[in-house]
């Protein structure tokens, strides 16, 4: 099933070079927090460029019921008036967060140090995965969890009365965790310290230090040790949303493995915690350009051109760059496929708790589709096959993941027969305009 009604089967058949420019969406983590943080201060926060996908309207109907107005002005820009930190009111009604990970911690933490009560829930997907993760540093706030077994959705969140500051260390390399425990720390007294042994995206520091909250970072021999000054005044801002590196990857990576192909993907973000896919695949080989590298709204941002690339090499992953391309390991390992030798990617348990097992989801499928994959618990590797060796002809399974849909439907613009998923519908999620934007660009993407 999908993640919101009738499955859509796609299938991708191979394709001439594909041309062009790719306005891909708004980053998806800066649309969370955006639309989070606007609710969160006082005042009218502007946003463009905001992520029209289901997880981000999932995020904005949320706000609204915890009492922020949330207006949708057209063509991706927002208005956000918001109720002030610790101003939330309790929801009437259960809050369904979809299919989004992100959405749902990010909000629990947000309510969580407030004398209110929500009830959260989600699709098959998000309702199947792990949120002690969360709910354990948020018991350290005071809030309490009642959630089904295994800590799992639907989870009702009774928040703190009287909260107190924290001192986390997340056990996981997790912006989610850490961005919960620095959301709930807003509305607690003195000071709340979230370490973090490896990076993670860091946004959320960027956008509380730019809403006016006093947070700074520093790193030690611990890690990344955040500190931030509970019950500040937020200020309203305005803010530009850069376009999503982790949708960028899709039309980078389809060019890279299509004869002839020439794209350019403009005003991608690049803040370094998001970009390690880019240098992994110029460390493959890939012809990928940056350029007018520029700063917009506290990000860094460039242009990226990715023309064919026939002579892909594997690589060993460095496991320390894991975190900075989490969302990119699908994709990547069709490139792998289509790449000479072994691509190894290590470090990377997390990929087995996100829509799906990741790493289960995208073995099985490049296997049916003539690839050897192996792989164990929070590693894998991929034996390329090199271009032109791609058999593809398979049926894979989306898992109500996005990302899975997306992987498999490049892989089938470059195989030797057309490549299927049974179900493309998640991809709504994050990248409503896969199938148009794909399609100008040359793709032969059809529903099934
Ligand atoms: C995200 C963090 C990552 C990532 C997700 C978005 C965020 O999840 O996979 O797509 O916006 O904070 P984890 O925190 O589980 O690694």
């Amino acid at each position: 099933m999908s993640a919101h009604g009738t499955p859509i089967p796609m299938i991708s058949a191979a394709c001439g070079p594909l041309k062009g420019e790719a306005h891909v969406p708004g980053d998806k983590s800066i649309s969370h927090r955006s639309l989070i943080l606007g609710a969160m201060c006082v005042g009218e926060t502007r946003i463009s460029g905001l992520l029209e996908g289901e997880d981000v309207l999932d995020t904005a109907k949320a706000m609204r019921a915890f009492g922020a107005e949330v207006e949708d002005l057209g063509g991706g820009n927002w208005r956000v008036y918001g109720v002030g930190v610790g101003g939330f009111a309790e929801p009437e009604n259960v809050i369904d967060c979809g299919n989004s990970g992100t959405g749902v911690r990010l909000i629990m933490g947000a309510m969580a140090s407030s004398p209110i009560t929500a009830t959260f829930t989600g699709d098959a997907s998000l309702n199947g995965r792990p949120m002690a993760r969360v709910t354990d540093p948020l018991a350290l706030f005071g809030a309490q969890s009642h959630g089904r077994t295994g800590g799992r959705l639907p989870m009702t969140i009774v928040g703190a009365a009287d909260p107190m500051p924290v001192r986390y260390v997340v056990p996981m390399p997790s912006a989610q965790v850490k961005s919960a425990v620095l959301l709930a720390g807003l509305n607690a007294p003195g000071q709340t310290v979230v370490i973090e042994k490896e990076a993670t995206r860091d946004h959320t520091e960027r956008m509380l230090a730019g809403f006016g909250a006093t947070i700074t970072t520093e790193v030690t021999d611990e890690g990344r040790v955040i500190t931030l000054t509970g019950r500040p005044e937020l200020n309203a801002q305005e803010i530009i949303v850069p376009r999503d590196p982790s949708s960028a990857a899709f039309p980078v990576c389809a060019a890279l493995i299509v004869p002839g192909s020439d794209v350019l993907v403009p005003n991608i973000g690049l803040n370094p915690t998001r970009a390690g896919l880019f240098t992994t695949l110029q460390e493959m080989g890939a012809d990928l350009t940056f350029e007018n590298p520029r700063e917009e709204g506290g990000e860094p941002v460039a242009d990226l051109r990715a023309r064919f690339s026939p002579d892909l090499h594997g690589i060993e992953v460095p496991p320390e760059r894991a975190a900075s391309m989490i969302d990119e390991y699908p994709v990547l390992s069709v490139i792998a496929a289509f790449a000479k030798g072994d691509t190894v990617m290590r470090g990377v348990k997390e990929l087995r708790v996100k829509e799906s097992d990741r790493i289960d989801a995208m073995a099985t499928g490049l296997r049916a589709g003539g690839i050897t994959v192996e792989d164990g618990a929070d590693w894998w590797i991929v034996r390329g096959a090199g271009h032109g060796n791609v058999a593809g002809g398979m049926e894979a399974v989306s898992h109500l993941d996005h990302r899975i849909a997306m992987s498999f439907m490049i892989m089938g613009m470059a195989s030797n027969a057309p490549v299927s998923v049974d179900d493309g519908a998640p991809i709504a999620t994050s990248f409503p305009v896969f199938e148009p934007l794909m399609a100008a660009l040359g793709a032969e993407i059809r529903r099934s």
